[in-house]
C-alpha cells in the first residue's frame, strides 16, 4: 500500500461525519483510478462537492456553482425533494424483498407496464413489448445486441455510425466509434460497418453493395450525445427506419442519454425521426440520479427468440430488476410527467440555444461552433495550438483544450461534462427542473468566462502554470 491508511475499517460514521478532503483525495488515488483523480485534481476540477440545493455544489473552499454536469444522468438535480420525500416514504413503508430475481415484484411489474405504456402511447405497435431491466446504460445495450444477435443467428455485423457512443462494456464497445477506446482489445466481440452519421444514402449504398440478411441490426442514437449534440437531418432517421423494414433489418434505438425528456422529447427518435424501432433502450434518468436503472425494450416477437420457453438462463443478471431501483425508476418517470418536464427542455432549451449562439458570434477565435437539443448543449473550442504546430499531438491538444475550458468554466462558477466521444467540446446537461433564474445565471457566467478569456490560446495562458505542469506529468505517465 503506498498511500494513506487508516488504522482500522472506516466506519459509515466516520463518512457520515465527514471525511477531510486531503483524506478522500489520498484515498481516491492510491485505491482507486489514480491518473483521473491526479488529473481533475491537477485540473483544480475536482470537489468534493456537496449539494447546497438540487442545482448548486459547494466545493470544500465554500464556492457555489451551478451543476450542469452528471453526463444527464441527474434529471432533477441532487436530492429533489419530491424524490427525496418519496425515497424516504419507500424505505419506511415497503415491506418487498429487495432482489426478486426468482418470484413476481410489484415495483418491477409497475415499471415494466409503464415503460411499455410509454412507448406504445407514441408507436402503438410496442403495445406488447417486454422488458429487461440492467443496471447501467451499458448493460441496457448488452442485452439489446444480444436480443438482435438471437433473433438474427445467422447474421455477423451490425451497421453503426461515426462517433456512436453505446457503452465500453465488450459488447457496447464493438458498437461505439471510437478508435482510441476500441483499439487495445481487438478483436472486439461484433463486427461493425460504420456509416457517416447523417448520410441517407451511405446507407442506401450499403444495401446496394452487400446483401442485407448479413445484419445483424443497425444500432443508433437518435442525436448523438457523447459526439457532442450531433443532430442528424429529421429525415435522415425515418429514412434509415423505412429502407431497414424494408429490407427485414432490426433497428436499435438507443435512448439512454436522448430520451426520457433531456431532448425535448420521451422518446426522440420515434416523436422527432418518425422511427419505429425494434429495440429501444433506456438508463441515465431513469435512475433520477440516485441509483443505476437501464431497461432494454424489444418487440414480444424478438424478446421471446431470446428468452422464450425454457431459455430463461440464455440472458439474465442479478441485481437488475431490484425493488429500490425500479421504485426509484417508477417515481423518476413520475416527476418528468408531473412536472411537465418534456416541455419544459423544449422552451429552455431554445432560449439557452440562443445565448449560447449570441457567443459563438462574439467569439469567434474561441468557439469553433455550438449545438443544443433540448436542455442538452455542446460548445466546441478551437485547439488551444493551431493543428498545423501541433503536429503528431492533435488529439493530445485536443483533450488538453477540453480540459482547460473544463477549468475556466469552473473558476466561472460552472461545473460542466467533457464529451467522451469528442474532443475540444464541453457539454451542459443541468437538470431539467432548474429554476429560470438559475438558468439564465448559468449563461451569464459562461458569457463572462468567454467575454474574459477571447481567444483558445488564451486558454492556454491563463492556465495556472503548476497546472500545466501537473497535467504535463500525467500525460506523459510520470
Ligand atoms: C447514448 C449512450 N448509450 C450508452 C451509454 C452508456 O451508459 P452507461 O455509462 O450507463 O453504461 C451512454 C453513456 O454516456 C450513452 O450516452
Amino acid at each position: 500500500m503506498d498511500g494513506t491508511t487508516f488504522n482500522g475499517p472506516i466506519t459509515t460514521d466516520e463518512v457520515l461525519a465527514g471525511l477531510d478532503n486531503r483524506t478522500v483525495f489520498e484515498l481516491e488515488r492510491d485505491h482507486g483510478n489514480t491518473d483521473l483523480i491526479r488529473a481533475i485534481e491537477a485540473a483544480r476540477i475536482a470537489g468534493p462537492f456537496t449539494s447546497v440545493s438540487p442545482w448548486e455544489l459547494e466545493d470544500p473552499s465554500g464556492v457555489r456553482r451551478i451543476n450542469a454536469a452528471g453526463y444527464a444522468a441527474i434529471p432533477f438535480g441532487e436530492r429533489y425533494p419530491p424524490l427525496m420525500d418519496f425515497l424516504d416514504r419507500y424505505l419506511a413503508k415497503s415491506r418487498q424483498i429487495g432482489l426478486p430475481v426468482q418470484s413476481l415484484a410489484p415495483w418491477r411489474a409497475a415499471l415494466e407496464a409503464e415503460l411499455v405504456r410509454l412507448v406504445a402511447s407514441l408507436d402503438t405497435s410496442h403495445s406488447n413489448s417486454r422488458v429487461f431491466f440492467t443496471n447501467s446504460g451499458s448493460e441496457a445495450n448488452e442485452a439489446a445486441i444480444k436480443l438482435a444477435k438471437a433473433f438474427r443467428p445467422n447474421a455477423t455485423y451490425f451497421v453503426n455510425f461515426k462517433r456512436a457512443f453505446h457503452g465500453k462494456t465488450t459488447g457496447a464497445l464493438s458498437i461505439t466509434s471510437n478508435e482510441d477506446c476500441q483499439s487495445p482489445f481487438r478483436p472486439l466481440a461484433y463486427e461493425t460497418l460504420t456509416l457517416p452519421f447523417g448520410d441517407l444514402e451511405a446507407f442506401e449504398a450499403l444495401l446496394a453493395r452487400k446483401d442485407p440478411k448479413h445484419v445483424i441490426a443497425v444500432m443508433l442514437e437518435p442525436i448523438q450525445g457523447e459526439a457532442g449534440v450531433i443532430v442528424p437531418p429529421q429525415t435522415f432517421l425515418s429514412g434509415i427506419d423505412r429502407l431497414s423494414k424494408q429490407y427485414g433489418i432490426p433497428v436499435i434505438a438507443d435512448e439512454i442519454q436522448a430520451g426520457l425528456a433531456r431532448s425535448g422529447y420521451l422518446v426522440p427518435s420515434i416523436e422527432w425521426g418518425g422511427m419505429s424501432p425494434d429495440i429501444l433502450t433506456f438508463a441515465k434518468p431513469l435512475g433520477g440520479g440516485l441509483t443505476p436503472v437501464g431497461a432494454a425494450v424489444a418487440r414480444k416477437v424478438i424478446y421471446r427468440k431470446m428468452l422464450g420457453g425454457m431459455n430463461f438462463k440464455t440472458h439474465s443478471n442479478t441485481f437488475g430488476g431490484n425493488s429500490m431501483s425500479m421504485a426509484i425508476g417508477l417515481k423518476s418517470l413520475e416527476i418528468i410527467r408531473d412536472e411537465g418536464l418534456v416541455a419544459r427542455s423544449r422552451v429552455l432549451g431554445k432560449i439557452g440555444l440562443e445565448r449560447l449562439e449570441a457567443l459563438a458570434k462574439r467569439h469567434p477565435k474561441l468557439i469553433k461552433e455550438v449545438r443544443g437539443f433540448g436542455l442538452w448543449f455542446a460548445i466546441e473550442f478551437h485547439p488551444v495550438v493551431p493543428d498545423r504546430t501541433a503536429l503528431g499531438m492533435k488529439d493530445l491538444v485536443g483533450e488538453f483544450t477540453t480540459i482547460l475550458a473544463l477549468m475556466m468554466f469552473h473558476r466561472g462558477g460552472l461545473h460542466a461534462n467533457l464529451a467522451a466521444n469528442s474532443h475540444r467540446t464541453i457539454r451542459l446537461t443541468p437538470p431539467l427542473t432548474i429554476p429560470e433564474d438559475l438558468y439564465n445565471e448559468m449563461f451569464d457566467r459562461i458569457d463572462a468566462v468567454a467575454d474574459d478569456i477571447g481567444s483558445a490560446s488564451k486558454l492556454l495562458i491563463r492556465t495556472p502554470p503548476t497546472s500545466m505542469v501537473d497535467l504535463a506529468r500525467i500525460s506523459i505517465g510520470v
